[in-house]
C-alpha cells in the first residue's frame, strides 16, 4: 500500500550526479548529470568525480525540485546513497543530504546503491510479486539476489572477480572504443554475427550461481594480439557481437536455473547492463518460457539515477527505518548490511 510521501533522492556514488523527486511510486523529476570529463581517461578518475559532484550537487537538486514543482518544505524525507561506490563521491551526496535534512527537520535515509538499482524496477513495475529474483548487473557488480519480501535480500550468486559491466568497458577499450563501452558494444553488435568467434563462457555448466568475467577480458586480449587494426575495424561488428554473446549467455542461463531452483514467481534484471538489448530480449524469452513473470526497469532507471534511490528510501521510510546523522559512507557496503 502506498502513501503519498514526497521523497528527495540523491545519488553521487560514481560519475553521475543525480537528484530526483518522487511522490509514492510516481517520479516527478529525475535529473542526471553524467560527468563527461572521465571519457578522455577511459574510466572514472575518483578525485575528478568528487570535485564535479561538489560543483553540481546544489544546481542539480534545485533543478529537480523546480521540475517537480515542489518546495523544500513539502519534502517528507531525503534518501541518499551511502555505499558502495567511490568514497569521496559518496561523501558529497551524503554530507549534503545530512545538512539538508537537518535544516528542513525531515527524516534522512541512507540507501545501498545496489538496492536502489533493484527498486528502480519497482518504479517501472509496482506489482512485482515475491519471491522475486533480481539479476543485478552494473559496472561494479554482477549478482543474483533472492527477495522473499521487500528489503529482504539473499545473495545467491556473485562475481568472483570482475563485473560484467567492467568486461564490457575493458573489452571496448581494447577495441579502441570510447568509455563507457557497454552501450557502444551493444550498438555495434546489433549488426554483427554472434558466432563469428567463440569467446569462453565461465562456469556455465557448473552448479554454482557465481560468475567470473576476468577470463572473458583476457580472452579478448589474447584474441586481438595478432590482429591488425585493419582486420579489427573490418570485423568490428562481428567481434562485438561474439563478445557480447559470451557475456550475456552466462547471465541468462544462470538466471533461468536460479529462478527454477528457487521457485520464484518473478524475475527482474537491473543495473546499467540491464540496458543491454540482447540481455533484455534473451532473458525475457527464456523467463517467459519457464512461465514466470519478467520485469525490466525503464531505460531511465537502469543506469545510475536518483529516482531509484528515492524509491528504495521510501520503502525504508514506510517501514520506519531511518538513518542517524552519524551514518558514514561505506565504499564496500554489501546488500543487507545494517547502517552504522
Ligand atoms: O549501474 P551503472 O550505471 O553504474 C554502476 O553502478 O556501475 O552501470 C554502468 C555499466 C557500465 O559498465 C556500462 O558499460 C554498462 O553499465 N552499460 C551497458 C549498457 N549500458 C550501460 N552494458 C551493456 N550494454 C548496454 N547497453
Ligand atoms: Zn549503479
Amino acid at each position: 500500500m502506498f502513501n503519498k510521501k514526497t521523497i528527495l533522492g540523491i545519488e553521487t556514488s560514481c560519475d553521475e550526479t543525480s537528484a530526483a523527486v518522487i511522490r509514492g511510486n510516481c517520479v516527478l523529476a529525475n535529473i542526471v548529470s553524467s560527468q563527461e570529463i572521465h571519457e578522455q581517461f577511459g574510466g572514472v578518475v575518483p578525485e575528478l568525480a568528487s570535485r564535479a559532484h561538489i560543483r553540481l550537487i546544489i544546481p542539480i537538486v534545485e533543478k529537480a525540485l523546480g521540475v517537480a514543482g515542489i518546495a523544500e518544505k513539502d519534502v517528507s524525507g531525503i534518501a541518499v546513497t551511502y555505499g558502495p561506490g567511490l568514497v569521496g563521491a559518496l561523501l558529497v551526496g551524503l554530507n549534503f543530504s545530512k545538512g539538508m535534512s537537518a535544516g528542513l527537520g525531515v527524516p534522512f535515509i541512507g540507501v545501498n546503491h545496489m538496492e536502489g538499482h533493484i527498486y528502480g524496477n519497482f518504479l517501472s513495475n509496482p506489482d512485482i510479486s515475491f519471491p522475486h529474483l533480481s539479476l543485478v548487473v552494473s559496472g561494479g557488480h554482477t549478482m543474483l539476489i533472492l527477495m522473499r519480501k521487500h528489503l529482504d535480500y539473499q545473495i545467491i550468486g556473485k562475481t568472483r572477480d570482475d563485473a560484467v559491466g567492467e568486461a564490457f568497458d575493458k573489452g571496448a577499450k581494447m577495441l579502441g572504443l570510447p568509455y563507457p563501452g557497454g552501450p557502444v558494444i551493444d550498438k555495434l553488435a546489433a549488426e554483427g554475427n554472434p558466432d563469428f568467434y567463440r569467446f569462453p563462457r565461465a562456469y556455465l555448466k557448473g552448479v554454482t550461481f557465481d560468475f567470473s568475467y576476468s577470463g572473458l577480458k583476457t580472452a579478448m586480449l589474447v584474441y586481438l594480439k595478432d590482429k591488425s587494426p585493419g582486420y579489427i575495424s573490418e570485423n568490428l561488428n562481428d567481434i562485438c557481437s561474439s563478445y557480447q554473446n559470451a557475456a550475456v549467455e552466462v547471465l541468462v542461463k544462470k538466471t533461468v536455473r536460479a529462478a527454477e531452483e528457487h521457485r520464484v514467481r518473478s524475475v527482474g534484471v537491473v543495473g546499467g547492463v540491464a540496458a543491454n538489448s540482447l540481455l533484455r530480449k534473451w532473458l525475457a524469452d527464456e523467463i517467459h518460457g519457464i512461465k514466470k513473470d519478467f520485469y525490466l526497469p525503464d531505460f531511465a532507471y537502469c543506469t545510475d539515477n536518483a529516482a531509484m534511490i528515492a524509491r528504495a528510501g521510501l520503502e525504508h521510510l514506510n517501514q520506519g527505518e531511518l538513518s542517524s546523522q552519524s551514518l558514514n559512507a561505506n565504499p564496500a557496503l554489501r546488500l543487507g548490511d545494517k547502517p552504522v
